[in-house]
């Protein structure tokens, strides 16, 4: 956490309350001028609306009738639930929710047009309500083929493998809609070590059981992980050798085998039979 505070320029507001946590901020978010000088905001959990203080909180969670993020829910399995927002249905919720990211997130710049974006928020659910834990946005429509633009996991939930759960649902949101995908740059250096860690168990497991010769292509078509990522991550393996102008998969049991070992536990598992989703149209 330190590490992350050097560089943070202004840093307005320095904790925020959300649900039972109260959250130290890592970066600078352009909130409204009314509440940049308050030391500390109030979030309701479910709407995200903030205040700057504790009574007003209390007053708004005797009204506020949401228990869960706006949208449908298109994803449930044992305590996780997956809401999908449209920033365009759901304007204020969206904003809200990149004024609160913005604190974790450094290099980002803040989308006020949330009506381009869609929302996967993820969350633990109780008999209180759906508590989030992190989301990720996407872009409705992606020139580049991005299929994730922001990832933030909050702080008190991190370092379990909710990360890697989002960017393992981001990439079968990818599958459904048969395209390649990759995340929009430039990443963090804890965004590039979730990615380049599931990267990494994910062409691992592919390449410890299949048999013969594969391509990159083919890597690519049934992860639908993007090319360039697939190189760049057997690169760094040293799986990839260069033969006749051709990177060649070059993937010798025994150092699959030693990659696999270090590339540690697998994380939480999307179950995609429990996914009920259709792509934006
Ligand atoms: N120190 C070292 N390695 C870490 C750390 C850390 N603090 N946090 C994550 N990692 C690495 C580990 O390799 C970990 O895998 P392992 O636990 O199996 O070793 C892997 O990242 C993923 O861990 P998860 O538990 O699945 O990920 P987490 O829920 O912590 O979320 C995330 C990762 C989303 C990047 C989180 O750190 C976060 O929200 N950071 C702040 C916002 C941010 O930087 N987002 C990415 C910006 S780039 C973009 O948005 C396109
Ligand atoms: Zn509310």
């Amino acid at each position: 956490l330190r590490e992350h505070e050097e560089f943070t320029k202004v840093k307005n507001i320095a904790k925020i309350e959300l649900g039972r946590y109260e959250i130290d901020t890592w970066y600078f978010s352009p909130f409204p001028p009314e509440y940049s000088d308050s030391p500390k905001l109030y979030f309701c959990e479910f709407c995200l609306n903030f205040m700057k203080r504790k009574e007003q909180l209390q007053r708004h969670m005797r009204k506020c009738d949401l228990k869960h993020p706006p949208g449908d829910e298109i994803y449930r399995s044992g305590t996780l639930s997956m809401f999908e927002v449209d920033g365009k249905k759901n304007k204020v919720y969206g904003q809200n929710l990149c004024y609160l990211a913005k604190l974790f997130l450094d290099h980002k710049t803040l989308y006020y047009d949330v009506d381009l974006f869609l929302f996967y928020v993820l969350c633990e659910c109780d008999d209180r309500g759906c508590h989030m834990v992190g989301y990720f946005s996407k872009e409705k429509h992606s020139e580049e083929s991005y299929n994730l633009a922001c990832i933030l996991t909050l702080p008190p939930y991190q370092r379990k493998g909710y990360g890697k759960f989002l960017i393992a649902f981001s990439y079968e949101l990818s599958k459904k809609e048969g395209k390649v995908g990759t995340p929009e740059r430039p990443l963090s250096d804890l965004g590039l070590l979730s990615y380049r860690g599931y990267w990494t168990r994910v062409l691992l497991d592919i390449l410890k059981k299949h048999k013969g010769n594969i391509s990159i292509k083919e890597l690519s078509d049934m992860t639908a992980i993007k090319p360039d990522d697939i190189l760049s991550t057997l690169q760094t393996l040293d799986l990839i050798q260069y033969r006749k102008g051709q990177h060649v998969i070059c993937a010798d049991p025994k150092v699959l085998d030693r990659h696999l070992k270090a590339a540690g536990r697998g994380g939480l598992e999307v179950d995609v039979s429990k996914l009920i989703w259709t792509p934006y149209k």
